[in-house]
């Protein structure tokens, strides 16, 4: 039976899901936010080490500014009021991803929670936000001629943000779009994709767990 290390979720459908409630779009980022405690215990119970969340890409800088304060807001607060507990709790989280044109308030805040690393965390989180892959990609590029280092599969991965995660097993999408909106290239090649309609705020921990399940069952290949 399969045994998921690595879970990558894109959170998305905030948007959609208060669009239906006649509410605006930050209530919906809001409420994702909060779904995301249910999502960490259900990992937590069942042994799950690693879990990357993309929670703002490259381009989502294209929306309107409001929408981008408002993300960043709830961000802060959460990161702020957060920590203690998140430490408590062995929970140890760091961030991937562009650090240009982020405010210096939340640079700030990434910089404290990726130099606080604990060897006996019981589940590490890499939060994506501001990422692009192909940025990434690029960046890791330019890493190894910077370096003068031999262009090859192990040195191209240790120049990733990923670096110190194992590739995951599998990537969940809510929101019902089936695409990867520049999303760890590189790293999903042979992950299990599920592609799930309902919207990030109403994906509840039955859904997880059923998706956990079903994954147990997939027989794996690598091209065998
Ligand atoms: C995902 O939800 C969260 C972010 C991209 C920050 P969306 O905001 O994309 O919600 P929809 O897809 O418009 O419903
Ligand atoms: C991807 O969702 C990014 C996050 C969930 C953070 P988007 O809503 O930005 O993706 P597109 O624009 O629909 O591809
Ligand atoms: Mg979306």
């Amino acid at each position: 039976m399969n045994k998921v290390r690595h879970l990558a979720i894109i959170m998305d459908g905030n948007g959609r899901w208060a669009k239906s409630k006649g509410r605006t779009r930050s209530f919906g980022h809001k409420q994702g936010l909060k779904n995301l405690d249910k999502i960490i215990r259900v990992l937590i119970k069942n042994n799950i080490k690693y879990l990357t969340l993309y929670t703002f890409s490259y381009d989502n800088w294209k929306r309107p500014k409001k929408e981008i304060t408002n993300i960043f807001i709830l961000l802060e607060n959460y990161l702020k009021k957060n920590f203690n507990d998140l430490k408590k709790k062995n929970i140890n989280v760091s961030f991937i991803g562009e650090n240009n044109k982020l405010p210096q308030s939340i640079r700030k805040l990434i910089k404290l929670y990726n130099n606080n690393k604990f060897n006996k965390s019981k589940l590490r989180i890499n939060v994506a936000f501001n990422y692009s892959s192909k940025k990434e990609i690029m960046n890791a590029i330019r890493l190894l001629f910077r370096e003068k280092k031999k262009i090859n599969e192990v040195n191209f991965v240790k120049s990733l943000y990923t670096r110190n995660f194992p590739d995951p097993d599998l990537l969940i999408r809510t929101g019902g779009r089936k695409r990867l909106s520049d999303f760890l290239l590189w790293q999903i090649s042979y992950t299990e994709l599920y592609f799930i309609d309902k919207l990030w705020p109403e994906f509840n921990e039955n859904d997880l767990v059923k998706v956990l399940k079903n994954f147990k069952l997939i027989k794996r290949n690598y091209g065998k």
